[in-house]
């Protein structure tokens, strides 16, 4: 094993607020790894909506935070008690859904680690782990895309919207994506979208009803939350499925039950931990996830990589709609 430092850099955050509460930490103490914990050397961590929510406090965190939910990077100290069946070894290249990416160590219990195969880059591997598979789970966990079935998907051009694109292409949907702009749009059909509505200039609900000859869709993925939650629910088909995973316009503050009723529509609000909490079941559906990207099925789309002094930024503009695909952060540089 390497020697390793007394510190290192990491991103943390001791109080809520905007993106000027995170600060860079030089002299940042090397995480504590538990005997379950592997320790992992960080090459790149993803920037998600989730580290935005547990900054303006949103989601509940203990403070101080070190920032980041997703990574990739190479096992350097593994704790005495990881299950030998679990094949992780020093060296290993590993992706990481865990707290404390944006860093240059993070400890991450072994249950959430995955050893990369050849097929799949350590960047890929850090892109991957929170928008891929919480894609992958909504269409096998949260509805069941199959063959024949229409999907909307909102938000087309994003990180998650991306990678739903392609996974509903490979499962033999009819794919309809919204974006902003005409650049998102070209983006969007290079994800595979069969249509795709320019919501600033048409009505999402009318153009639907007209794709699907006024049926409307087997199923809804939005993250947009409160800003299309209306829309969402009117676009879904009678006995279709709503899944409702995301806040990035806001929270979905009110709505009433009853109105499920007008069509028997299911609604879903997932979040990908409750999919993924045994091992089995994160193992099961991160090896379908690993082996479709491996395959180049599914392609991550890389939007942006930042250095980890640039967290700040990249949260904005993942915030502000500038982006799309995956912002990574380079920690080696
Ligand atoms: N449930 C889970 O476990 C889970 C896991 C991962 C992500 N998520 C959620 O999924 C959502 C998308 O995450 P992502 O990382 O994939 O982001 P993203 O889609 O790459 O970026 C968000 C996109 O949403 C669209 N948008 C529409 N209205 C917006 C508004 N008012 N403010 C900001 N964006 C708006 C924008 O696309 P246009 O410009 O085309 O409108 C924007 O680019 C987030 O809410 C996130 O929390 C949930």
């Amino acid at each position: 094993m390497d020697t390793l430092p007394q510190s290192m850099k990491a991103v943390v955050i001791d109080k809520h607020g905007d993106s000027s509460v995170l600060r860079l930490e030089t002299q940042h103490p090397l995480p504590v790894m538990n005997e379950t914990d592997v320790l992992v050397k960080v090459h790149y961590a993803g920037i998600n909506f989730v580290d935005t929510y547990q900054r303006s406090g949103l989601y509940p965190v203990k403070l101080p935070l070190q920032v980041g939910r997703e990574g990739a990077g190479t096992i350097v100290d593994i704790g005495s008690n990881v299950p030998p069946s679990y094949g992780l070894q020093v060296g290993n290249r590993v992706a990481v859904f865990t707290q404390g990416t944006t860093a240059e160590y993070v400890s991450a219990p072994a249950e959430s680690v995955m050893v990369l195969p050849r097929s799949v880059s350590t960047e890929q591997g850090a892109a991957i782990m929170l928008q891929g598979l919480t894609a992958w789970t909504i269409v096998q966990d949260a509805h069941k895309v199959e063959q024949g079935q229409t999907i909307l998907i909102q938000a087309a051009a994003g990180g998650t919207g991306g990678m739903l694109v392609q996974m509903c292409k490979h499962l033999g949907a009819t794919v309809i994506g919204t974006v902003s702009t005409p650049k998102k749009a070209e983006t969007a059909r290079k994800h595979g979208c069969d249509h795709v509505i320019l919501y600033k200039d048409n009505d999402v609900q009318e153009e639907v009803m007209r794709i699907t000859s006024t049926k409307g869709c087997h199923a809804v993925l939005s993250g947009v939350g409160e800003a299309t939650f209306a829309e969402d629910l009117a676009c879904t088909r009678r006995k279709g499925t709503l899944v409702s995973y995301g806040n990035s316009s806001g929270a979905v503050s009110s709505f009433r039950v009853l109105d499920l009723s007008k069509k028997n529509v299911k609604l879903v609000r997932p979040t990908l931990a409750n999919y993924i909490m045994e091992r089995d079941e994160f193992v099961l559906r991160s090896q379908q996830l690993l082996d479709l990207v491996g395959s180049g099925v599914v392609r991550p789309e890389l939007g942006g990589e930042y250095r980890l002094g640039e967290v700040a930024q990249a949260q904005d503009d993942l915030t502000t709609q500038k982006t799309t695909g995956k912002l990574l952060i380079n920690i080696q540089t």
